[in-house]
C-alpha cells in the first residue's frame, strides 16, 4: 500500500520539489496552496500531485483539507509542513498587522496544520511530521526579526511536540534550509523607507541576503534530504541543508562566544 503524504506549500519552490520527489519515490501525495485548482496552470503542479486548496492561516480550511485527504486516502502517514513566507524590514517600521501575519503563517499556521493531522496519526499509531524551518531559526537575521522569530518558534515547538507524540508512534523533525533559489525572494514583503534612520543599513543587508538566496542551492537538495530522512527508522530532531558556509555558521554559533559570533555576522553584512 502506498504511503500517503500531505505537503503544504506544494505549488512552488521547496514544497514543489519535495512533493515531486515523493511522488517519484512511490508515495501518494496530496499537496496544498492557497489558489483554487482552476487558477493554477496544470504544468506548474508536480505531475501526479492531488492538489487541494488550503490557507494555513484559516483553521476551517485546514480542517476541511485534512478531512478530504482522510476521506480520499483513509490516512495521513506523512506531513511535510512547508508553506511559508517572509517579510523584511526593521522592527520599528514593521506594523503589528504585518508582524502578526508573519507569525500566523509560519508559526501558528504550521502548528495548526500539525494539530489537525495529529488525531488521525494517533488513531493509526503512525506518523512522520517534517517541519520546514530555516537556518534563520538558529541565527537571528538582521532586518528579518519577525521571520527569524517565526522559525525560532518552530524549533521550540518541534522539541516540545516530540515528547508528546512519541508514545503514539509519531515522530517529528525540523529541517533547516539555508538559502535556496525559489519564489520566496520575490514574494517577500519589504517594509523600508518610513524611517530614514534605518534605510541605508537595511538596504545593504537585504541586498546581500537576497543575493545569497538567488545564488542559493537547488530546492531539489531539500527534497533528497527529506526522502532520506523518511527512510530512517527514527527521525533526528533537526537536520540542516544548504550551502556549506551557512551550515557552518549555525554550527559555529553553537561553539563560539555569542559576542564573537555577532561580530563575525556584522562583518559579513558590512554593517559595523
Ligand atoms: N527559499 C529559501 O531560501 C528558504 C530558506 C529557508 C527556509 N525556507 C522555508 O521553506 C518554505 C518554502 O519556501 P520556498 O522557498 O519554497 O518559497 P516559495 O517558493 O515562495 O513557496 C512558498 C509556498 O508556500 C505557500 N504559502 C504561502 N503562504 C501560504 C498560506 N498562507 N497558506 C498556504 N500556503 C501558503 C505558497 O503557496 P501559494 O502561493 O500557491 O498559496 C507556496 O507553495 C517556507 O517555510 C520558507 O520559510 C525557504
Amino acid at each position: 500500500m502506498k504511503k500517503v503524504a500531505l505537503v503544504t506549500g506544494a505549488t512552488s519552490g521547496i514544497g514543489h520539489a519535495i512533493a515531486s520527489r515523493l511522488i517519484s519515490e512511490g508515495y501518494r501525495v496530496f499537496g496544498t496552496g492557497r489558489r483554487s485548482r482552476e487558477n493554477i496552470p496544470v504544468p506548474l503542479l508536480p505531475y501526479g500531485l492531488e492538489y487541494l486548496q488550503m490557507d494555513i492561516t484559516n483553521p476551517d480550511s485546514i480542517e476541511s483539507t485534512v478531512l478530504e485527504v482522510i476521506a480520499e486516502a483513509g490516512r495521513i502517514d506523512i506531513l511535510i509542513a512547508c508553506a511559508g513566507m517572509g517579510i523584511a524590514g526593521s522592527v520599528e517600521e514593521t506594523t503589528f498587522a504585518l508582524a502578526s501575519h508573519q507569525i500566523n503563517v509560519n508559526f501558528l499556521g504550521t502548528a495548526q496544520t500539525i494539530k489537525t493531522c495529529l488525531p488521525h496519526m494517533r488513531n493509526q499509531s503512525f506518523g512522520r511530521i517534517i517541519i520546514i524551518g530555516s537556518l534563520a531559526g538558529r541565527i537571528g537575521m538582521p532586518y528579518q526579526a519577525y521571520y527569524s522569530s517565526s522559525k525560532f518558534a518552530l524549533e521550540g515547538f518541534t522539541e516540545a511536540l516530540r515528547y508528546e507524540v512519541k508514545p503514539f508512534g509519531i515522530d517529528v523533525c525540523i529541517v533547516e534550509p539555508g538559502d535556496f533559489r525559489t519564489g520566496f525572494t520575490d514574494s517577500r514583503q519589504k517594509i523600508f523607507g518610513t524611517t530614514p534612520a534605518y534605510a541605508t543599513r537595511a538596504k545593504i543587508v537585504l541586498e546581500k541576503q537576497e543575493k545569497d538566496e538567488k545564488n542559493g542551492d537547488n530546492p531539489e537538495k531539500v527534497a533528497i534530504l527529506v526522502v532520506r530522512l523518511l527512510a530512517k527508522r527514527k527521525l533526528p530532531i533537526r537536520a540542516s541543508v544548504g550551502p556549506m558556509v551557512q551550515r557552518l555558521g549555525a554550527w559555529l554559533k553553537r561553539i563560539i562566544p555569542a559576542k564573537l559570533f555577532e561580530k563575525i555576522y556584522t562583518i559579513y553584512y558590512s554593517i559595523r
